[in-house]
C-alpha cells in the first residue's frame, strides 16, 4: 500500500514512533527487517549517552501506556554509525532512516547534533523532538512559544536535509494558532502530531504504589486512549497549515481502521508506538496493514493518496 511522502514513494504509510524499539543497534536492525515499515526513527538522542530514569519506567494496560524513560540513549554519534551500518539493508527494502534529536542539551547542543547528522548521507531526515515530557525540572520548548520560535530560527539556519518537529498535544485554539504561525514561518518538511500526553499519573490501588518509579509516578500517556486527542491535533494543524506541511499522525493506532481515521483527519503518514510494545513490531505492522487494505477495498480506494481528509471535502 504505497504512500508518497517528502518526494519519495514508500511501500507503506507506517513508521515506528521515536522511543519504541529504537535505542540499540539490535533493535533498529530488527525494525529495518520489518516488512511494511517504511521509515525507521531512532530514539531521541542527546550529546552524551544516558542511562535514563530509574525502573520501572514503562507500564501499559488494555487502554493506555505510560512512559518515563528519561531519554535513555547511546549518545548521538552512535545513531550516525547505525545509519551507516543499516544503510544497505534499508535500501534493499526501500526504507529510510530518521534521527530524532532531543532538546535536553539546549539550542547549542541540538545545533551540534544537527551539524554532525548533516554530514551523514545515510540519515534521510531529522525529527526535532521539542516535546520530551520526562525530564524532571525541564519544560518542553514546544509549550513555550517564544522558545519554539527561537529554537527553530537558530536550528534551521543551514539545515539542508528534510526536517520535522515532534509536537506535543495542544488543547486550546489560541495555542494551535500560535504554533501554526511559527510553523508557517520556518516551513518544516513535516510535523509529527502528537507526542505523549505529559505528566499523567497511574496508581496501582491494590499495591498502593505508582505504576512507574520516576517523577512521583508521572509519565507520558500513549496508547488507544489518546487517539481522539491525536486526531484532533492532526486535523487542526491540517486546517491551519493547509496541505503545505505533511503531517505524521501518531497516537492510538491499534487497528487498520485507526490508521484510516488518521488519514481522514489529515495525516500523510503514521507512527505507531504502544502497539509495537504490546504485540511486537512485525506482527503489529502485518496485521494493521492487512486490516487497512481490507478496509480500503471495502471503501473502494485503490491507493492511499486518493483519500481526501474530511475537513477538505465539500459538504
Ligand atoms: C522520552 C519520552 C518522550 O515522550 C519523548 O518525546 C522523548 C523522550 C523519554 O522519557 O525518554
Amino acid at each position: 500500500m504505497e504512500k508518497s511522502f517528502i518526494n519519495h514513494l514508500f511501500k507503506s504509510p507506517i513508521m515506528n514512533a521515536a522511543g519504541v524499539y529504537d535505542t540499540t543497534y539490535e533493535e533498529l536492525d530488527l525494525l529495518a527487517g520489518v516488512e511494511g515499515l517504511s521509515l525507521i526513527v531512532s530514539k531521541s538522542c542527546t550529546l552524551e549517552k544516558r542511562d535514563g530514569n530509574p525502573e520501572p519506567r514503562y507500564y501499559h494496560d488494555r487502554i493506555c501506556s505510560v512512559n518515563s524513560t528519561g531519554l535513555a540513549n547511546k549518545g548521538y554519534k552512535y545513531y550516525g554509525e547505525v545509519a551507516k551500518r543499516l544503510n544497505s539493508k534499508l535500501e534493499l527494502s526501500g526504507k529510510k532512516f530518521i534521527v530524532s534529536i532531543a532538546s535536553l542539551d539546549g539550542i547549542t547542543g541540538m545545533k551540534q547534533m544537527i551539524t554532525y547528522f548533516s554530514g551523514i548521507d545515510e540519515v534521510f531526515a531529522l525529527e526535532l523532538n521539542l516535546s520530551c515530557p520526562n525530564i524532571v525540572g525541564k519544560s518542553q520548548p514546544a509549550y513555550d512559544f517564544e522558545q519554539l520560535n527561537l529554537y527553530l530560527g537558530i536550528l534551521t539556519e543551514d539545515l539542508e536535509k528534510p526536517w520535522g518537529i515532534k509536537l506535543p498535544p495542544y488543547f486550546d485554539n489560541c495555542h494551535f494558532q500560535k504554533v501554526a504561525s511559527i510553523l508557517s514561518k520556518y516551513k518544516p518538511s513535516f510535523i509529527t502530531c502528537v507526542n505523549s500526553i505529559p505528566l499523567t499519573l497511574h496508581i496501582d490501588p491494590d499495591e498502593e504504589k505508582y505504576q512507574i518509579a520516576p517523577n512521583w509516578g508521572r509519565g507520558g500517556l500513549g496508547g488507544a486512549c489518546i487517539k481522539s486527542i491525536a486526531l484532533a491535533n492532526v486535523q487542526t494543524f491540517r486546517q491551519l497549515l493547509g496541505g503545505d506541511i505533511p503531517i505524521i499522525g501518531c497516537g492510538g493506532i491499534t487497528r487498520g481502521k485507526d490508521l484510516f481515521e488518521h488519514i481522514l483527519a489529515g495525516a500523510s503518514m503514521v507512527q505507531i508506538g504502544t502497539q509495537f510494545y504490546k504485540e511486537g513490531p512485525r506482527k503489529a505492522v502485518s496485521r494493521i496493514m492487512k486490516e487497512l487494505e481490507d478496509h480500503l477495498e471495502k471503501r473502494g480506494y485503490s491507493t492511499l493518496d486518493e483519500i481526501i481528509p474530511l475537513c477538505c471535502r465539500e459538504i
